[in-house]
């Protein structure tokens, strides 16, 4: 089954809003139109509104939060709702990325409320999971994906899985330089895919979109996205740059 490539920008607590408007004033007209990938930018809460004004009526990018509240308002101080994202045009939103968990204590039970709050307000969740270098030396790699998978996606129905994204970041490769080789993450991605056929069903499993994170860069993208079930990229520190995000992409266009 072919999946369309998805490439996205995970700026994490990067840019402010003078800084993107730089940025997407130099990377926006490499795209002027729909490529063959879906291509997707998550500034910060604070530069979502100036980024979005740019990047919403851009046909070939879209907008992601990094995060989102599981409430739907009230006393909740320093969240966000999905309906304060929804009106600045978001598309998607990045949930339980290895930051969130290990820095702010969010576990699979926190980050399963999110992706259903996600769901039900009409956006795609770009689920992130990934073990610890201590964790697969100990070989427990297999154990913790089937956790997060399972934890993370519990409830959630075989339809809701058409607008589910799944980012395997290993931990170890974030921010590091040292990237998963292709065959370890092709194996990591085949393994989340099997996970989806126990949980689904082949169809589920063969449609939904693995994207790889972790030390993204121009120079490994064509090598790690030519496997079977790599299906685009999460990109940190190569996303705060027009010309590598750029580059990276135009490797998800080549392989398309
Ligand atoms: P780096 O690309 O900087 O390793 O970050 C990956 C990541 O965490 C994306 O969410």
């Amino acid at each position: 089954m072919s999946r369309k490539a998805i490439i996205a920008a995970n700026w994490k607590m990067n840019m402010t809003p003078t800084e993107a408007r730089t940025f997407l004033d130099a990377f926006l007209p490499k795209f002027p139109e729909a490529t063959g990938v879906d291509i997707v930018i998550a500034p910060s809460f604070l530069t979502m509104p100036m980024a979005a004004a740019q990047i919403v009526p851009n046909a070939a990018v879209d907008i992601s939060a990094q995060n989102m509240s599981a409430e739907a308002s009230g006393a909740y101080t320093g969240e966000v709702s999905a309906a304060m994202l929804k009106e600045v045009g978001t598309k998607y939103v990045i949930l339980g990325h290895s930051e969130r968990r290990s820095l702010y204590g969010e576990d699979d039970a926190i980050i399963n409320k999110k992706v259903l709050a996600a769901l039900e307000n009409g956006f795609s969740p770009i689920l992130c999971i990934g073990e610890t270098l201590e964790e697969r030396e100990g070989g427990k790699l297999e154990d913790v994906l089937r956790g997060q998978v399972q934890g993370s996606l519990a409830g959630v129905s075989a339809e809701q899985m058409a607008n589910v994204v799944i980012a395997y970041e290993p931990v170890w490769a974030i921010g590091t330089g040292v990237t998963a080789s292709p065959e370890q993450a092709q194996e990591a991605h085949a393994f989340v895919r099997s996970l989806l056929q126990e949980q689904y069903d082949e169809a589920v499993a063969g449609a939904t979109r693995i994207q790889y994170g972790g030390s993204a860069k121009p120079g490994n993208a064509a090598e790690l996205i030519s496997q079977a079930d790599i299906d685009g990229f999460l990109v940190g520190g190569a996303s705060l740059d027009p010309e590598s995000f750029a580059a990276i992409i135009q490797a998800g266009v080549d392989a398309a």
